[in-house]
């Protein structure tokens, strides 16, 4: 029987500490990363969540009521935060990468994999579209505040693609894949690491 259809915690190289899902807004690095943490046995952290509690706000909120440039000062500071910490999978917001001291922090942490969940545009800004309860003509969704405006997103995209190429140890294709699809293939991926 494969480790897929029974508890058995799936072999990953033993030097690995973290985890750290990237891409851009419907990824699915959260959904994804919930899953890949249960597999391992290890915890999972997002990374816009890391920054809710701390400053006790919405992400839609901080950026409403201080900024953009405010929420990434926040979002490095948990980044480096979290980092320190061990046996994680780390979803991040799928801005962090386009900050470089974020992608110095992440090139320089150790025993850490970073593994990109890659998709068209169109494909994820659907799925952000569909995860939404907002009606049509109305932004796609309240809690993605940088999804209100399609063209300046898909902008954004094309400038970060490059960015998550470059920083990734494995890139996946997610666009006709499931969650647990997906899951099964980072496994795979990660021991072509050792
Ligand atoms: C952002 C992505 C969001 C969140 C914030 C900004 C971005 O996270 O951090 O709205 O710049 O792409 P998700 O990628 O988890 O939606």
């Amino acid at each position: 029987m494969s480790a897929s259809t029974t508890n058995e915690q799936p072999a990953i190289p033993a030097h690995l500490r973290r985890l750290v899902l990237t891409g851009f807004m419907g990824a699915g690095k959260t959904t994804v990363g919930r899953l890949l943490a249960a597999r391992l046995r290890w915890e999972f952290l997002d990374l816009d969540a890391e920054i809710e509690s701390r400053t006790g706000l919405s992400v839609p909120s901080i950026f409403s009521q201080y900024g953009e440039a405010h929420f990434r000062q926040l979002e490095s500071a948990a980044l480096a935060s979290v980092l320190n910490r061990s046996r994680i999978v780390l979803a991040l917001g799928g801005g962090a990468p386009e900050t470089l001291a974020n992608r110095l922090l992440l090139e320089q942490a150790p025993h850490t994999a970073i593994v990109f969940l890659d998709a068209p545009f169109h494909v994820l800004y659907n799925r952000c579209r569909g995860q939404s309860t907002q009606p049509v003509g109305v932004p796609p969704d309240p809690i993605r505040p940088l999804l209100a405006h399609p063209v300046a997103a898909e902008a954004r995209f094309l400038v970060r693609q490059p960015i998550y190429r470059r920083l990734a140890h494995l890139t996946l294709e997610t666009a006709h894949t499931d969650p647990e699809q997906a899951v099964a293939a980072i496994l795979k991926g990660l021991i072509s690491l050792d």
